[in-house]
């Protein structure tokens, strides 16, 4: 028998408060279209690549009567797609009901393990029953996750028979920037071949790096903060206590700082480093380990010999060195990917790549620490990025600083005592319960998308919006995937991609951790945010991040 925790039965009877619109019926939700869109750069590209899906409205829905909603039976498959993100079992929960709702006939099949799925044609339906275990809980587990991309014109074809021999009316991917293009792609693709197959995306990623003028948040980053928030406040608390180490938290996100710099807010700790800040004012990693040892020196006059430092996982991407020295080796493991896989020591890998890089770059990657040079050297995942949460940079940096303290000793400039201890907090935080704010914003989310698929809608991302109001005033609607895309470099070549939304320096956010940041660093000002409560007072229960709260603020 199936054994659930006392928690777990609680939530599965846990009901998503939903935006007002959504509780309407279908065919008196009628859809406001604003003007044609572009893409947020390279216009022209985009445009052309997306010759049948480019520059659609924004869409936004309302009461109103709508007649031409679909009212036959229809079919969606949905697939989970990239990093495992809270709240993507409410997205199921949502389109399963939409789906139902709309018309009991309608089926929802789900394809397992990702993208893969749908090559491979394997799925599963949803079924009532089958829906109610998964509901308000963490994890993919449902039909699993997966990265696959698919983009050869083979694997093109192959999505295409598997969703006609299933007679799908439309694709729902659930997924993050580079999962969104793909769904924009496949949008392109089945209106170019005229399958009648429509595609929607739903924002999902805890790096919170999927966001922007229309897309508030996207969903995960929420119960994903909170979760290491919970875990940092407590090592500020024990440092505090304790009072004799130097504590480097490395914190998941990928290249963005989001959730780095909501953490920081959540627990106040000695220094947050943003890894958009270091590109922009082009700090080499020397500057970045002084800038470090200098807290340690400034606290060690006052006899802390302890602290908390927060580094974001893509920080040694913003290094301007190591970016072009990662930009070198993306493209050499793109160009050299089958010679490569046939090595099989690391040594041989290094040696081979070290007569392929230019001889500054060569001469850096010598330089570095042997696991960190092992890591930069780890499969590109299959997008081609560089796998930045396989990089211990909390080490590289705890070492640097190190050394450079202990040279500083040996002049007298320096007389503390540093004893360091790194963590990674990263896949702890994937598959949390979500928080409230989770559970609600995707089950809207799913819902949402259901809406526009009956109204015929395609290379859409189902957007939900006003998060800083309470549920029931949140609006809904579509907003289109090619306005979010610019053209970028992706293992050697130009590909249209949705912008990654990083840490913006002149946004309310990062303004914010400015003001503080230096009175944390010599005081200790740690708050403790604990774990995420999913009972009890509104402000607790149902509060979602600071980011958010700036940012919104800052749009009044
Ligand atoms: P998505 O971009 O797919 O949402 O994944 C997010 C993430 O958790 C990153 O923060 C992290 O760098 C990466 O996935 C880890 O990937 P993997 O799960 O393949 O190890």
């Amino acid at each position: 028998m199936r054994q659930l925790s006392e928690l777990q039965i609680e939530r599965t009877k846990f009901k998503p408060r939903m935006p007002q619109i959504l509780k309407t019926g279908f065919s008196s939700i009628k859809i406001k279209k604003g003007k044609p869109t572009k893409a947020v750069a390279d216009a022209v590209k985009v445009k052309e690549i997306f010759k049948n899906t480019y520059g659609g409205p924004v869409v936004t829905f309302a009461k109103g009567k709508n007649s031409k909603i679909d009212k036959r039976a229809v079919k969606i498959g949905v697939v989970l797609s990239g990093g495992q993100a809270p709240g993507g079992h409410n997205v199921i929960a949502g389109l399963y009901d939409g789906l139902k709702k709309a018309n009991p006939k309608n089926k929802l099949i789900g394809f397992l393990g990702g993208p893969q799925g749908l090559l491979d044609n394997k799925w599963k339906e949803i079924t009532g029953p089958f829906m109610d275990c998964y509901r308000n809980t963490g994890g993919f587990d449902i039909i699993q996750s997966g990265r696959t991309k698919i983009e050869t014109a083979k694997q093109f074809e192959k999505t295409t028979q598997t969703l006609l021999k299933n007679k799908i009316d439309a694709l729902v991917v659930v997924g993050g920037d580079d999962s969104n293009t793909n769904a924009g792609l496949l949008a392109e693709y089945f209106a170019a071949e005229d399958t009648g197959i429509n595609v929607i995306g739903i924002p999902k990623t805890i790096d919170g790096d999927l966001k922007n003028a229309q897309i508030e948040t996207s969903f995960g980053f929420d119960t994903a903060t909170k979760t290491y928030a919970e875990l940092t406040g407590n090592i500020c608390r024990d440092v505090n206590s304790a009072r004799k180490y130097w504590h480097f938290i490395r914190l998941m996100g990928r290249s963005a700082s989001h959730i780095t710099m909501e953490v920081g807010f959540k627990t106040q700790p000695n220094m947050v480093l943003i890894g958009e800040e270091v590109l922009a004012k082009k700090m080499t990693l020397g500057e970045v380990v002084k800038n470090i040892a200098d807290v340690v020196v400034k606290r060690a006059k006052h006899k802390k010999d302890f602290g908390v430092v927060l580094v974001p996982e893509g920080l040694i991407e913003f290094i301007p060195e190591m970016k072009k020295l990662i930009s070198e080796l993306n493209d050499l493991v793109a160009d050299y990917e089958k010679q490569l896989k046939k090595m099989s020591s690391v040594v041989d890998k290094k040696k081979f790549i070290y007569k392929k890089l230019t001889p500054k770059m060569s001469k850096l990657m010598e330089s570095l620490p042997d696991g960190i040079e092992s890591q930069l050297l780890l499969d590109r995942d299959p997008h081609g990025n560089v796998q930045v949460s396989q990089i211990e940079t909390e080490k590289l940096l705890a070492d640097m600083v190190e050394q450079r303290l202990s040279g500083m000793k040996k002049k007298g400039v320096y007389k503390g005592k540093f004893s360091k201890i790194t963590h990674f907090f990263g896949y702890e935080g994937r598959c949390g319960a979500p928080s409230n704010f989770d559970a609600n914003y995707t089950y809207a989310l799913g819902y949402n998308a259901v809406l526009l698929v009956l109204n015929g809608m395609t290379g859409y991302m189902s957007s939900v919006r006003k998060l800083k109001r309470k549920p029931e005033q949140w609006e809904c609607g579509g907003i289109p995937l090619t306005m979010m895309m610019n053209i970028e470099r992706r293992k050697g070549k130009e590909k249209p991609v949705i912008q990654k939304a990083l840490v913006e320096l002149n946004g309310r956010p990062f303004k914010e951790l400015v003001k503080a940041r230096h009175d944390w660093a010599v005081n200790e000002h740690y708050i403790f945010p604990g774990p995420i409560q999913y009972y009890g007072p509104e402000k607790i229960a149902d509060m979602t991040t600071k980011t958010l709260a700036y940012e919104q603020a800052e749009k009044k």
